[in-house]
């Protein structure tokens, strides 16, 4: 399924923080705020101590994620272990990129490719004391490099600061890796980014912005969105 072209700063809200019990109309409804991706978050009760969603729910709300007509990029972030059994299952269920830790798999490469091979973007996911190494012998397999500003397993948690340092770190090789190659891979942060600090994170080098409870638990949707654009247009990275 294609989607549309990503813009140069994305948001895409958690949908952990959603209303479960009219997910669909969460969807709607975010994206119509002007939201650009639908973030998914996959927790197995094992790798990260919280049970979630998973494949029948991303196909749920799969006709739901749509953005001017046309299917908005649904951003599976798989906290699972082991990976690879699942990772099918949620290509078939409609995910788009589908973004996996490390640690949780024994066969790093393979998994990417199985990704890959299963037709959707792939993402490594980088937990806060994970040393950037992983992106030695992966970067060019990657749509998507995702730093974890908390710890995984729960909305609502506050933003850790030293993942400034990191993103940067990340940045500077994703500019090195696009001066070379000439591809882009974009870099998200995920963990307590919310309007007050948005402008910083993407002043660090970030493009992708998960927020999860800064969106959801708002009354007014558009307004937060709306407000986290201003500040991303002040962070003079526009
Ligand atoms: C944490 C999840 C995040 C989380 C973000 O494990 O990966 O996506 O839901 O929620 P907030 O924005 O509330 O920190
Ligand atoms: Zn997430």
């Amino acid at each position: 399924m294609d989607s549309q072209k990503s813009p140069q700063f994305v948001i895409a809200p958690s949908i952990l923080s959603a209303d479960f019990a009219c997910l669909g109309k969460e969807v709607q409804d975010v994206l119509a705020a002007g939201a650009d991706w639908i973030h998914f978050d996959v927790m197995d009760n094992h790798y990260v101590p919280n049970l979630t969603i998973g494949p029948l729910v991303c196909e749920a709300i799969r006709p739901h994620a749509i953005k001017n007509g046309k299917p908005a990029m649904i951003d599976v972030h798989l906290m699972v272990e082991p990976v690879d059994r699942i990772v099918p299952d949620f290509a078939k269920a409609g995910a788009n990129l589908i973004s996996f830790h490390p640690e949780a798999s024994p066969h790093v490469n393979r998994t990417i490719n199985l990704i890959r091979d299963q037709g959707c973007q792939a993402g490594l996911v980088f937990n806060p004391a994970t040393p950037l190494d992983y992106l030695d012998h992966t970067l060019e397999l990657l749509d998507l490099v995702l730093l974890m500003s908390v710890n995984p397993g729960f909305g609502g948690q506050s933003f850790i600061p030293s993942t400034l340092h990191k993103i940067a770190q990340v940045r500077a090789r994703l500019d090195r890796y696009q001066a070379e190659t000439g591809r882009h891979i974009r870099l998200e942060v995920d963990g307590g980014i919310k309007v007050e600090n948005i402008a910083e994170v993407a002043k660090a080098g970030a493009d992708t912005f998960v927020a999860g409870s800064a969106i959801f638990g708002k009354e007014n949707y558009a307004a937060v969105i709306e407000a986290m654009r201003t500040e991303l247009g002040k962070s003079g990275k526009a």
